[in-house]
């Protein structure tokens, strides 16, 4: 295909020649020129709507100079451009003596002031004094729009930024103008909170003190604070400013980083700073007093020399594949390779897992060609969503794709079990029952008989085919449930690959550094750079001293090689997998049958509180290093407040238990570690420790190719060398319910727990039903239904939903409505559950 270019367009600003994109708004084009122009409710990431005035400035034509709206003017050839004249300087002077009417002299009291753009434009460009004498108008303030955000409607100046955040990026217009002239005023429904997953981002553009957070109001002024660019540790890595003052964050800001967040962040992932300040961090390592059974605090000293003998006595007496080592996502990639090469390179085990056994099989997500957000929300392409519903855990990325589906001619094919918050504007919505995602996308990809497959309709399916074979396709991958076994989807995703060899495949894991982990070696098989152990074992050896000689276990097996009195020393990385693993039975019972469980954590969790010895380890916002999102885009993760107690960073944990067993890892920073994987790794040789922090994109991982002479390098893994797993497919009994255990933002999880402002949030799951399976079944009028599996059972609250097919019955996880854990077993291909109606009373 052709790209044809379309020229500049050359215009003067203030005497200057300048060139600017066609199409391109004049106040963009000014403002890339070194020229800024005042405004209030222009936003370069949404539409334009002329509202403040503010950013008048002179603009010739041809036909005269006159005043412009430059948030309105797309640049044309020849342009002249005034920002500063006498009539642009009159009219932003005017602008300002009229917001300022009405505006309210709160400077003092305001949590805007010393960073408020209407304070700073009045300095800069106001008309010093008001003639206002008369009253000024009065609202009651601030009033509560929601939990977490207040509004001060004296403050407004109706730019219309956050009624069009609302509407046009969140879909959820639940913020909106009422009433005319000078009592216009923006304010929610009555009786509809603003109650929306991203209702933070209006707090941080609004240009005046009219919303604000609850969690920030009065904690500070901004010459209080100090700043630093960061990355959050969730799946899309999305870029924060981190703002602290005395040793405790504060808040967090979006950054508007183009190729990750454009400067949005979900109200989950900004409020959860409060976590890291929770009285319930672990502060000093502890150990389990023998008789009492009661944990006691230790010193550093004890307890690693303590973890160490536990690791060395059991690598003794039962070789090391009687060490296993669970967890890690949520590290940074330097502290995943520092414990990588402990633990394989040292301890010799392979039993290393980054996933809680609700992911996908590693080898896969190595080898399948990875694309970038950017390629997924790429003009005219087609996307392929097998996953859950990416609002509820994929915030930004959520935000991203509904854009590029709005204004991009994005085409969305969704294969879901349930109807999700892009369905509406999906070009197909396929509604695949569990168990059956690889029985449909083998019927999408091959022609089929009769009128339909698994429900689907074969007409809708060719015409997906169609679609698919006609843009450039970007698979999104994920668990739709995990009440279903992951084979479907990973057959699925084989099966798309070789049909489609240009797809690229973008990993919906949830845990925010698990694609990174693997990226780093951390599952059985693998080594860091996406690479095997039978490939680059030999590498890894000459350069480590050691590598395991056999593959080892994934989470799954190692609880059940535990259980089995196989596995005698566990340690556990910010791993819960009493709450987090989907076969709770299984998980404890492994835990519990370990000689030595050793928790390198956080906070007190249901898994720390049955391990021997507790480590505190350093979280977000307290340790330096690079997070790798799920698109393997290396980030920046930066340091601003020290850990609380004696609490460490985990590579220095790493580093201390290696000197212990006598080892050495040669780390004695998280940059030595960066250096040395770059080094070693040919994936993450491209990316410096110094690009890393000076480039807001961060570099998105690529092995180059080999330089002439360079030593052979092991090669990365291929998907030419898998095999499709079988995915059973399981007939429908027209009995039994099928069950989705899904995902919900606010759900009883450490971080969510451990932030008041967002545990408020947090609501007991219900089980969702079909209208007509809920009517049919006669619920009561309290909801009770009693679930049972071939597992277990439990009691669950049933509520009808519409976005639920029939014969499917959706529990979220990891809520107070009920553990769909308890229902499901090892092995299942899917979890089919009987449904009754009972009475509580
Ligand atoms: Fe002052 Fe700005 Fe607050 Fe208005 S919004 S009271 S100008 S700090
Ligand atoms: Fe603009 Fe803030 Fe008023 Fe919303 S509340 S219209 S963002 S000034
Ligand atoms: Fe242009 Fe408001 S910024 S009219």
């Amino acid at each position: 295909m052709t790209v044809v270019e379309s020229p500049a367009v050359r215009l003067t600003v203030d005497g200057r020649a300048i060139t600017a994109a066609p199409g391109q708004l004049l106040i963009a084009a000014c403002e890339q020129a070194g020229v800024y122009i005042p405004h209030f409710c222009y936003h370069p990431r949404m539409r334009s709507v002329g509202m403040c005035r503010m950013c008048l400035v002179e603009v010739d034509t041809g036909r005269g100079p006159a005043l412009q709206p430059s948030c309105m003017l797309p640049v044309s050839e020849g342009m002249v451009v005034e920002t500063a004249s006498d009539a642009a300087a009159r009219a932003q002077d005017g602008v300002l003596e009229f917001l300022l009417l009405n505006h309210p002299l709160d400077c003092p009291v305001c949590d805007k002031g010393g960073e408020c753009p209407l304070q700073d434009q009045t300095m800069a460009y106001g008309p010093g004094e008001s003639r206002f004498t008369e009253e000024k108008r009065h609202f009651a303030k601030p009033i509560p729009i929601s939990d977490l955000i207040l509004l001060d409607r004296e403050r407004c100046i109706l730019c219309d930024r956050c009624t069009r955040f609302a509407d046009e990026v969140a879909g959820e217009p639940l913020i909106g103008f009422q009433d005319r002239g000078s009592h216009t005023q923006v304010n929610t429904f009555p009786e509809a909170p603003f109650d929306s997953y991203f209702s933070g981002n209006t707090v941080q553009i609004c240009p005046v003190g009219a919303l604000t957070a609850r969690p920030y109001r009065f904690k500070a002024r901004p010459w209080d604070i100090s700043e630093t660019i960061s990355t959050y540790p969730n799946a899309m890595g999305d870029r924060v400013s981190v703002h602290a003052s005395r040793n405790q964050i504060l808040r967090l800001q979006g950054v508007d980083s183009e190729a990750v967040n454009h400067g949005w962040l979900s109200d989950r992932d900004r409020f959860s700073f409060e976590a890291v300040h929770s009285p319930n961090r672990l502060r000093e390592p502890m150990l389990r007093d023998e008789s009492s059974g009661e944990m006691q605090a230790v010193s550093w000293s004890s307890a690693l020399s303590l973890a160490a003998a536990a690791i060395r006595e059991a690598v003794d007496a039962h070789g090391a594949s009687s060490v296993a080592i669970l967890g890690g996502a949520g590290l940074c990639a330097e502290d995943q390779y520092a414990w990588v090469k402990l633990v394989k390179g040292i301890v010799g085990t392979d039993n290393v897992d980054a996933r809680m056994g609700d992911g996908l099989w590693a080898d896969l997500l190595c080898a399948l060609p990875r694309a970038s957000v950017a390629d997924a929300c790429h003009p005219g392409g087609a996307v392929l969503l097998i996953s859950g519903d990416l609002r509820e855990e994929f915030g930004t990325l959520y935000l991203r794709l509904r854009h590029a589906l709005l204004n991009d001619d994005v085409a969305l094919v969704e294969l879901t079990p349930l109807e999700t918050s892009l369905s509406s504007l999906a070009s197909v919505s396929l509604r695949a029952r569990p168990g059956d995602t690889a029985l449909l996308t083998e019927a999408m990809l091959s022609p089929q008989r009769g009128e339909s497959v698994a429900g689907v309709p074969t007409k809708a399916l060719a015409a997906v085919a169609s679609m698919l074979k006609r843009r450039p396709l970007t698979v999104l991958l994920g668990r739709t449930s995990l009440a279903e076994s992951p084979a479907a989807v990973e057959r699925a995703a084989i099966l798309l690959a070789r049909k489609f060899p240009q797809a690229r495949f973008l990993p919906l894991l949830r845990r925010g550094g698990t694609v990174g982990a693997l990226d780093v070696g951390m599952a059985p098989g693998l080594l860091p750079g996406r690479v095997t152990l039978a490939s680059a074992s030999d590498w890894y050896r000459s350069a480590w001293g050691a590598a395991p000689e056999a593959r080892g276990l994934g989470t799954e097996e190692v609880l059940q090689a535990a259980a089995a009195g196989k596995i005698k020393t566990l340690v556990l990385l910010g791993a819960d997998p009493v709450v987090d693993f989907p076969y709770s039975r299984l998980a404890s019972e492994g835990l519990s049958a370990v000689s030595t469980l050793i928790s390198v954590d956080l906070f007190n969790t249901a898994s720390v509180r049955r391990a021997d010895i507790v480590l505190p380890a350093a979280g977000f916002g307290e340790r330096e290093g690079t997070h790798v999102n799920v698109e393997g885009r290396a980030t920046a993760v930066t340091a601003q407040v020290t850990p609380p107690g004696v609490a460490r960073r985990d590579w220095q944990i790493a580093a201390e238990l290696a000197r212990l067993l006598g080892g050495d890892l040669g780390i004695s920073s998280p940059r030595d570690a960066w250096e040395e994987l770059a080094r070693l790794s040919p994936l993450h040789s491209g990316a410096s420790w110094e690009a890393l922090r000076t480039d807001l994109d961060g570099v998105l991982l690529q092995a180059p190719p080999p330089a002439d002479g360079e030593p052979l390098r092991p090669e990365a893994l291929r998907l030419a060398d898998l095999e499709p797993p079988e995915a059973a497919v399981v007939p429908f009994d027209g009995y039994s319910f099928r069950l989705v255990a899904d995902r919900t933002v606010y759900d009883g999880g450490t971080v969510v727990g451990n932030c008041p402002s967002l545990a408020a949030k947090a609501r007991p799951g219900r089980l969702r039903l079909n209208v007509a399976d809920y009517e049919r079944l006669g619920v009561g009028g309290d909801g009770a239904v009693v679930v049972t599996s071939s597992a277990g059972s439990l009691v669950a609250t049933a509520k009808p939903d519409d976005r639920v097919p029939p014969a499917v019955a959706a529990l979220a996880q990891n809520t107070a409505g009920g553990d769909p854990r308890l229902l499901l077993s090892p092995g299942d291909a899917v979890c089919e559950v009987r449904i009754e109606a009972a009475s509580l009373t």
